[in-house]
C-alpha cells in the first residue's frame, strides 16, 4: 500500500510523461543525479528521472558540457555533510537480480581541482570505494550484480576520514535482470539470488576496431543490447580480426543474451595451431573469487580472411594453466557461452583457448565478462553494517588447503 502512495504520487508528479514511466514496473531505473525539476528527461531515447524523486540530502551543481562527457554527466549532486550517511531509497522487487551502475565525473565542478575520494555502500554494505580522479578524463563507473533483500534498497555516499573530500554523484542506474524468455534461461545463471555481490571488472568486444556497444544502441533494438550493458572494444595487436555476417539475430539465443554487435566480431591467431592469451589485471592484488563469462560464435565471415566453416573448430578453455571447458563449433551460426565460477583469482589471471585435438579452424574469441565477488552481510534498510568481507573467507580457504596439503 504504501509502496503504491508513493507510485501514485510519482506518477503526478511527471504528468505526461506518465506513460513512459517505468519505474511503475521497477524494471529500468535510470536517475540523473543533481537534474533540476520533476519531469522526465530524453537522452538517446532513454528516460532518465531526476534524483529528487529518489533523495533528500545534499545539493545539485551544473558543470560545463564537453563533447567527451554524455549529457546525463553534466549535473551531479554533491553532499556537503560527507560526515552522514546520505542515501538515494530505490523501489525495487525484492530477491531478484539487477545490474546496479553509478558514475561519477568530476569535471572540477567545485573549482578546487581536488577529486575527491569517497564510499559508496549498497544496502548498507561497501559498494566501493570511489576515486573520483580518473574523472578528469572521463566519467568513473561501478557496476555490480546483486539481488537486493529488500524492496527499498539504499544506495548511500560517504567521505572517508582519511582522505576527506566532499562525496558527489552523477548517474545512478537499476537494471532488473529478467529470466531470458526466449530460451528460457536466466541471465547470469551462476549468480545467487542473495547473498553475494558480482563487481564487474571488464566486459569486452573483441574484433572490432572503435565500436563501443551502448544500451539500445544499433538498428534493430531486439538483437542488440537488452540490459543497459556496455561493451568496451579490446584491441588485441597480433590477431585476426574476424566480422561475421549479422543478418540473423543470433545473440539472443545464447545464454546472457549478447548483443548481435559483440558476438558478430572475434579475434582469432593467425596460424591454427596457435593460442589466444589474454593476459588480465584485477583491481586489487588480494584473494577473489571471479566469475568469467566467454563468448564464442561463428557465421559466414564478411570481412577477414575466408574461412571453410566445414571444418571443427575445436577448443580448449585454459585458465591459469588448467584446462577448464571445451568448445566445440561446427558449421554456420554456431556458438557457445562458457561460464566459469568460482574461480580463484590473486591480482592477475591468464586466460588462454587453445587449438584441441583435431582441430581444422584456429581457436576464436568474441567476447568476455569478468567479475569478483563478494559475499553481502545480512542488508538493512536505512542503517550501516560491517562488511563481512569475501576476503576473510577466501584466507580461511586458503588456510584450510594449506593445512590439508601439509596433513
Ligand atoms: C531514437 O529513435 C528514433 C526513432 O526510432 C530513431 O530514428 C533515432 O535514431 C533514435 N536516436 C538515437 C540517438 O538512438
Ligand atoms: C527507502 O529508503 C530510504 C533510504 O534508506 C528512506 O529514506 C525511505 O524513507 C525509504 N522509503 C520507503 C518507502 O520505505
Ligand atoms: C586516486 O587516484 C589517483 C590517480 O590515479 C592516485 O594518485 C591516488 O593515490 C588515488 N587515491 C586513493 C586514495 O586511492
Ligand atoms: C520455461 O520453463 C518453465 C518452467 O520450467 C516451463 O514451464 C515452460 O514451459 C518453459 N518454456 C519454454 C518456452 O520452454
Ligand atoms: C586487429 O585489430 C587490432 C586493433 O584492435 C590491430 O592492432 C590488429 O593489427 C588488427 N589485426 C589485423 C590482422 O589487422
Ligand atoms: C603454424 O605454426 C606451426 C607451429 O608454430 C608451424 O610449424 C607452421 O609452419 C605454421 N603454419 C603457418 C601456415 O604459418
Ligand atoms: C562443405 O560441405 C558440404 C557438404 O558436406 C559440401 O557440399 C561442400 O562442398 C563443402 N564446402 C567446402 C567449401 O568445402
Ligand atoms: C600469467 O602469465 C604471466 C606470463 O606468462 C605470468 O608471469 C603470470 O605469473 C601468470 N599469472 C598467473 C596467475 O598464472
Ligand atoms: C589428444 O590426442 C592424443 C593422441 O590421440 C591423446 O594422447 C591426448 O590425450 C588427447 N588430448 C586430449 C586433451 O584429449
Amino acid at each position: 500500500m504504501e509502496k503504491l502512495v508513493v507510485i501514485l504520487l510519482l506518477v503526478s508528479a511527471v504528468g505526461t510523461h506518465a506513460a513512459s514511466f517505468p519505474f511503475i514496473h521497477n524494471y529500468l531505473m535510470r536517475i540523473d543525479c543533481g537534474l533540476n525539476g520533476k519531469t522526465t528527461e530524453n537522452y538517446n531515447n532513454q528516460t532518465w528521472f531526476p534524483d529528487s524523486f529518489f533523495i533528500d540530502p545534499g545539493k545539485t551543481k551544473q558543470i560545463t558540457a564537453s563533447p567527451n562527457v554524455p549529457q546525463i554527466m553534466t549535473t551531479l549532486r554533491y553532499f556537503p555533510h560527507g560526515e552522514d550517511m546520505n542515501c538515494y531509497g530505490l523501489q525495487l522487487i525484492s530477491a531478484q537480480k539487477y545490474i546496479f551502475r553509478a558514475g561519477f565525473y568530476y569535471g572540477n565542478y567545485d573549482g578546487k581541482s581536488q577529486p575527491p575520494v569517497f564510499d559508496l555502500f549498497l544496502g548498507g554494505q561497501l559498494w566501493e570505494t570511489v576515486n573520483s580522479s580518473a574523472s578528469t578524463e572521463g566519467p568513473v563507473f561501478h557496476e555490480l550484480v546483486y539481488a537486493p533483500k529488500n524492496d527499498n534498497i539504499s544506495v548511500c555516499l560517504m567521505g572517508r576520514k582519511e582522505s576527506g573530500g566532499t562525496p558527489f554523484i552523477s548517474s545512478l542506474e537499476a537494471t532488473y535482470l529478467s529470466l531470458d524468455s526466449n530460451n528460457n534461461r536466466t541471465v547470469y545463471g551462476m549468480m545467487a539470488n542473495g547473498g553475494t555481490a558480482y563487481h564487474l571488472v571488464a566486459r569486452l568486444n573483441f574484433g572490432s576496431y572503435d565500436e563501443v556497444v551502448e544500451p539500445w544502441s544499433g538498428w534493430n533494438q531486439f538483437c542488440e543490447e537488452q540490459l543497459n550493458r556496455y561493451w568496451t572494444p579490446q584491441p588485441m595487436p597480433g590477431y585476426i580480426n574476424l566480422t561475421f555476417d549479422s543478418t540473423f539475430c543470433s545473440g539472443a539465443n545464447y545464454e546472457n543474451r549478447p548483443p548481435n554487435s559483440v558476438i558478430n566480431t572475434a579475434i582469432s591467431p593467425t596460424n591454427a595451431s596457435q593460442s589466444i592469451y589474454v593476459p588480465f589485471n584485477f583491481p586489487t592484488t588480494t584473494p577473489q573469487s571471479a566469475y568469467i563469462v566467454l563468448y564464442f560464435y561463428q557465421n559466414h565471415i564478411v570481412d577477414g580472411p575466408p574461412e571453410n566453416l566445414n571444418g571443427t573448430r575445436n577448443m580448449d578453455v585454459y585458465i591459469d594453466g588448467v584446462m577448464r571447458r571445451n568448445v566445440k563449433l561446427e558449421g554456420l551460426r554456431s556458438g557457445d557461452v562458457v561460464t566459469l565460477y568460482p574461480v580463484l583469482v590473486q591480482g592477475t589471471m591468464n586466460v588462454t583457448i587453445s587449438p584441441a585435438n583435431g582441430t581444422v579452424l584456429a581457436p576464436l574469441l568474441n567476447g568476455m565478462e569478468v567479475y569478483y565477488a563478494t559475499e553481502v552481510a545480512e542488508e538493512t534498510s536505512g542503517g550501516f553494517k560491517i562488511l563481512f568481507s569475501f576476503i576473510v573467507v577466501v584466507v580461511c580457504q586458503v588456510l584450510v588447503s594449506l593445512l590439508l596439503g601439509v596433513v
